[in-house]
């Protein structure tokens, strides 16, 4: 019985130090440190138009704002959010420090405008974004069913 209480409270020592790891003490330069995670584009039902989302997340102790998106595949990517079921655009949207910007369906959502091409599941378009703070970020946007939904994988 000695031996497994003594093993019971290593482990939530373990526990309780990850727990502690995220108070930002490994990045005091005070700067935003991005990374993008799950891009996908819907394969898009028209030919002008198409929607992308993904998410930014920001490990450094800055906040950063993502200003601009850019790509070969159209005329001119803008940026959305929707409030109370309706989308408007945005000229900025704020990366918290240690936090995420999410663009999702039915929220924030890039915006497609003047496709040069038709994306088509299983491509890959390539964005650039730009940030008020950090240096431009590539992101290789993968093309996904007009139906897909990141939570089931299909
Ligand atoms: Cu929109």
């Amino acid at each position: 019985m000695r031996r497994l209480a003594l093993a019971a409270a290593a482990t939530t020592g373990a526990l309780a130090l990850t727990g502690c790891s995220g108070d930002g003490s490994g990045s005091g330069d005070g700067k935003a440190g991005l990374s993008v995670s799950s891009a996908y584009m819907p394969q898009p039902v028209s030919a002008d138009m198409a929607a992308g989302f993904l998410t930014i997340t920001n490990k450094g102790a800055a906040k950063d704002a993502l200003t601009s998106v850019t790509s070969d595949v159209a005329g001119r990517i803008t940026m959305h959010d929707t409030v109370g079921g309706a989308m408007q655009e945005v000229t900025s949207f704020a990366v918290p420090a240690h936090g995420q910007l999410v663009f999702k369906s039915g929220g924030n959502h890039l915006m497609f405008e003047k496709l040069r091409r038709k994306p088509q599941q299983g491509q890959t378009i390539t964005l650039k974004l730009k940030f008020a703070k950090s240096g431009p970020l590539t992101v290789e946007m993968p093309v996904k069913s007009a139906t897909y939904n990141p939570s089931t994988g299909h």
